[in-house]
């Protein structure tokens, strides 16, 4: 696992624009976007200001997997522990994504992309359930990337609630505990029909996975970047994917 600096860019290392990659694509690249809070102390600015720098981010990280023919973009809005911020935090985090979906809904339709969404979506008010409802709904039929937003979600929660599914289908009659193997208990997972994240990034220089798709990632490589999120461009995605072309992946087995 490798940091790479780019808080303090070396442009040879960091080029402003995209660099095209050599060797193999990411298919899914899945991020845990972190750091809104410190960049927006390092401005004296409220946290909702780092948050609101961090909405464009996301922006920019969608374009940027277009571009780089990623097909798969999950993105880590807000896990199951955020609920422990401040109600102020979690209110202003809640309006963004209120204003979020109105404001881009249109943009993901015209760009095909396809929204889906992976949490525990009970504790969020109605409104953002129906909203967030009918994004998956409106864009069901897009294939030019899948977007995936985590919300109120943690791994834990998930691997539990699948669990939880297999047993009560065990004992209705209709799974065979016998019959049950990793392809079969991924299928009781929120992330059901999704293939794996092959590259998971994390920004801010933090080097965990904080409870994000801990079964879906056992195999996929790990980047951390030490750049805050609402800071994210073209240039630290395309710099991932590099780190990730290079990556020899054997899934246990021994090189060949
Ligand atoms: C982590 O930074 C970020 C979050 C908890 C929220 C992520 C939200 C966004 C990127 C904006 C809204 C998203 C969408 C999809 C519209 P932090 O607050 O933990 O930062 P810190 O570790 O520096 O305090």
């Amino acid at each position: 696992m490798s940091v790479t600096n780019l808080l303090r860019p070396n442009p040879a290392e960091a080029p402003a624009k995209p660099a095209a990659v050599a060797g193999p694509v990411a298919r899914h690249v899945a991020i845990i976007m972190d750091g809104n809070g410190r960049w927006a102390a390092a401005r004296r600015l409220p946290r909702v200001a780092g948050h609101r720098e961090g909405a464009r981010a996301v922006r920019r990280a969608i374009e940027a997997a277009m571009q780089s023919g990623v097909g798969w973009l999950t993105l880590y809005a807000f896990s199951s522990e955020n609920w422990r911020r401040p109600a102020g935090e979690i209110l202003d985090l809640t309006a963004l994504l209120r204003q979020y979906l109105r404001s881009e809904l249109a943009e993901l339709k015209a760009n095909g992309i396809r929204l889906r969404v992976i949490g525990d979506l009970q504790r969020f008010d109605e409104d953002i359930r129906g909203d967030l409802r009918a994004a998956e709904r409106e864009t069901a039929e897009n294939h030019r990337l899948n977007l995936t937003i985590a919300l109120s979600y943690g791994a834990r929660d998930e691997i539990v609630a699948a669990a939880r599914a297999v047993a009560e289908a065990a004992v209705a009659g209709s799974l065979d505990p016998a019959g049950l193997d990793e392809r079969l208990f991924a299928r009781y997972l929120a992330t059901a029909g999704m293939p794996d994240p092959d590259l998971v990034i994390r920004t801010s220089g933090e080097q965990r996975l904080s409870n994000f798709l801990l079964w879906q990632a056992a195999y996929a490589e790990l980047v951390f970047l030490d750049v805050l999120w609402p800071d994210f461009g073209p240039e630290h995605f395309a710099h991932a994917l590099g780190e990730y072309a290079r990556r020899e992946r054997r899934f246990g087995a021994r090189p060949a």
